[in-house]
């Protein structure tokens, strides 16, 4: 191989090397952007905090499952619940609406709390089951 065409072979190698890392950066900020779209319009409808939702979630796996994904037809599962549903859900049965299971689970929750919990929940994946 000639000095020149070496240099040549080597300069696209480098052009490639150079492509394929703007394109890895292009992917990366897209990705960054869906998570903000996601962050402002679903988790923080009612001001909820998803990390101290984490955390709150423990009480529920017991009866929902672990991540909200229910292993029983008994409960429901609540990953990836409408927001509003959920909140408006959580709401209705502290009242005692319905569900008296529940109600004594929610009896001491929050505003805050149940918006935590459903900025956790709601972006977890739905499951494909009950
Ligand atoms: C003792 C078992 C139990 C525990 C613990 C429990 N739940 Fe429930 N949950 C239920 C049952 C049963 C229902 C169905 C109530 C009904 O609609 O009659 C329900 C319903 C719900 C619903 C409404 C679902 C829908 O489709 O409307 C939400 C939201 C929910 N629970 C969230 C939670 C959260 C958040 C926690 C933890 C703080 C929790 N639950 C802890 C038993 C439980």
């Amino acid at each position: 191989m000639s000095t020149t065409a070496f240099a040549a072979a080597l300069s696209l190698v480098v052009m490639a090397a150079i492509s394929l890392t703007a394109s890895a950066e292009s992917t990366a900020s897209t990705a960054e952007e869906a998570t903000d779209a996601t962050t402002r319009e679903d988790a923080f409808r009612y001001g909820g905090d998803p990390e101290r939702g984490a955390e709150m979630a423990k009480l529920c796996t017991s009866c929902h499952g672990y991540q909200g994904r229910s292993v029983t037809s008994r409960y429901p599962s609540i990953a990836g619940m409408d927001e509003t549903r959920f909140v408006e859900g959580m709401r209705e049965l502290r009242a005692g609406d319905r569900g008296h299971r529940m109600a004594s689970m929610t009896r001491g929750l929050t505003d805050q709390d149940i918006a935590d919990l459903a900025a956790y929940y709601s972006r977890l994946e739905a499951p494909d089951g009950p």
